[in-house]
C-alpha cells in the first residue's frame, strides 16, 4: 500500500492543503471537478497579468494571444492523438455537444439513426433526442448490464445501415466502468456510423487518445483533468472541415475545428490548460502514456482497497464492478447506497467530516433510472483521482462504518434541490 504518487504531487496543489474543523479536507468529488496544480493557477493569472487581447490583430498582447491559442490546440492534439486542426475549444463539454450534434443532424436523413446508451452522461444522450426531435431520427438505446457496464452485445445488435452515429461513454461519470471503445469504434465503422465518445470521466484516468481509440469525435473537459473550466472536442479532420456549424459570416474557416468555436474564447482558461497538459506530461516525464501509466497504477491500488473497504461496510449496496480483480475495467469512482442513511444524509455526514462526496444522479440520468435509484435520492458518488491517498479512502470508509452503525441524525442544513447540484 504505497502513496508515492499523492505524496509527490499533493504538494503542487494548493487546494489539498484545505483544512475542514482542523482536519485536511478530503476531495472525493474529483468526477465533478479536479483541483488544479499551482502552474495551471498561475499561467491563467500570469496570462491576466502580463495584459489580455483578442486574437487576429498586430500589437504585441494579441501576438501573444494568437500565439497562445496555437500553443492549447498543440498541447490538445498531442493528448487526444489528433492534428491541432482537428481540435476544438468550447465552454464546457455540453455546449460542444450540443453544437456538433447540430451540424452533424444537418446532414443526415429522416429515418437516420443515432444510438445512444444507458450508462452516458445526460450530455451524451440529450443532444440527440433534441436533433431527432428536429429532424425526424431515430434514437435507440444501448442498455446496461447487472454490474452496471456497457452490454455491447446489445449495442451491436442495434447497428444497421441506418445507423449513422454510435454515442457512447469511454467511462462512467456515475459508477466507473469503461467500455471497450475499440470494439464500439470497429462495429460503428462497419456499418457506416461514427464513433462519437464521451472522454469526459475518462480523461482524468486513461488517456483520451482519439487516435489510438480509432474515434471519429472525441469530447472532454479539462477542467475533469487538474485545468480550468473548458470544453474540448477532437474532431476528425475531413468531418471538421465538412460539416454545417453555427458560425458568424466573418469568423475564420482556419483551422477546421476552429469553425465550431464561436465568439471569443476564455483565453485564460486555454493558458491554464496548457500548463495543466504540462503537469500531465511531467507525471511520465514528458511522456503522456507513461504519466498515464503511472496514474493508472496507483489508482488500480486504491481501487482494490477502496472495494475491500467498502465491502466491510454493514448494508453498503455498491453499484458498479465490485470484484477488486476487475479494477482494470473500471475507474476509482464508486457509486453506492447505505441501508442506514439517504444519499443526501449520507453526503451530509461525510461533510461533517470534511469528505467532499456527491448525491443525487450527477446527470447520469438513464443510468440511475436503469438502477431504479432515479426515484430514491440517486446514490452516493465517491470518485478518487491519482492525489488521493489510502488514508483518505480509510477516512472515508471510517465515516461510513460509522455511520452504518448509528444512522443519520435528522437533517437540519438547508440543501440544495437536486436539480441544482452539478454534474
Ligand atoms: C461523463 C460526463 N460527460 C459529460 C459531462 C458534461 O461536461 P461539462 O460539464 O464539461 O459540460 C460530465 C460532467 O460531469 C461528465 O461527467
Amino acid at each position: 500500500m504505497t502513496d508515492a504518487l499523492p505524496a509527490a504531487v499533493r504538494p503542487l496543489f494548493p487546494a489539498l492543503a484545505r483544512e475542514e474543523d482542523g482536519r485536511p479536507a478530503v476531495f472525493l468529488d474529483g468526477p465533478g471537478g479536479s483541483q488544479l496544480p499551482a502552474a495551471a493557477i498561475d499561467a491563467m493569472a500570469g496570462l491576466l497579468r502580463a495584459g489580455t487581447a483578442n486574437d487576429g490583430g498586430v500589437f504585441a498582447t494579441t501576438r501573444e494571444t494568437v500565439a497562445l491559442m496555437a500553443r492549447a490546440r498543440r498541447a490538445a492534439a498531442q493528448l487526444t492523438g489528433s492534428a491541432p486542426e482537428e481540435i476544438a475549444f468550447g465552454a464546457n463539454m455540453t455546449t460542444l455537444s450540443f453544437l456538433l450534434a447540430h451540424a452533424v443532424a444537418r446532414t443526415l436523413q429522416p429515418g437516420d439513426e443515432v444510438v445512444v446508451t444507458d450508462l452516458d452522461h445526460d450530455a451524451n444522450v440529450a443532444p440527440w433526442l433534441t436533433v431527432a426531435a428536429d429532424h425526424d431520427l431515430v434514437v435507440r438505446v444501448a442498455p446496461i448490464t447487472a454490474e452496471a457496464t456497457l452490454d455491447a452485445d446489445a449495442l451491436e445488435a442495434l447497428l444497421g445501415e441506418r445507423t449513422k452515429v454510435v454515442a457512447f461513454t469511454l467511462a462512467s461519470n456515475a459508477v466507473g466502468s469503461i467500455t471497450d471503445a475499440r470494439r464500439i469504434a470497429d462495429a460503428a465503422h462497419r456499418v457506416g456510423a461514427l464513433a462519437w465518445a464521451d472522454a469526459v470521466h475518462y480523461a482524468p484516468h486513461r488517456r483520451p487518445d482519439r487516435g489510438a481509440l480509432g474515434l471519429d469525435v472525441l469530447l472532454c473537459s479539462p477542467y475533469k483533468f487538474f485545468g480550468p473550466h473548458l470544453g474540448l472536442a477532437s474532431i476528425r479532420r475531413d468531418m471538421a472541415e465538412r460539416w454545417p456549424a453555427d458560425r458568424v459570416r466573418p469568423a475564420s474557416e482556419d483551422p477546421p475545428g476552429h469553425r465550431f468555436e464561436t465568439g471569443t474564447p476564455s483565453f485564460e482558461a486555454l493558458a491554464g490548460f496548457v500548463a495543466a497538459v504540462d503537469y500531465l506530461a511531467g507525471l511520465g516525464d514528458g511522456d503522456l502514456d507513461a504519466a498515464y501509466a503511472r496514474i493508472r497504477e496507483h489508482e488500480d491500488a486504491l481501487s482494490r482497497h477502496v472495494l475491500g473497504r467498502l465491502s466491510a461496510v454493514d448494508g453498503l449496496t455498491l453499484h458498479g464492478i465490485a470484484d477488486p480483480s476487475l479494477v482494470a475495467a473500471r475507474t476509482p469512482t464508486f457509486c453506492f447506497t447505505l441501508d442506514a442513511a439517504t444519499p443526501r444524509a449520507t453526503t451530509e455526514h461525510l461533510a461533517r467530516r470534511g469528505i467532499f462526496a456527491w448525491d443525487g444522479n450527477y446527470y447520469a440520468l438513464a443510468l440511475m433510472e436503469a438502477l431504479g435509484l432515479e426515484d430514491h435520492g440517486g446514490a452516493v458518488r465517491t470518485g478518487f483521482l491519482h492525489y488521493n491517498t489510502h488514508e483518505e479512502a480509510d477516512r472515508l470508509a471510517d465515516a461510513l462504518e460509522e455511520l452504518a452503525a448509528t444512522g443519520a441524525p435528522p437533517t437540519t442544513a438547508v440543501t440544495p434541490r437536486r436539480d441544482e447540484a452539478p454534474a
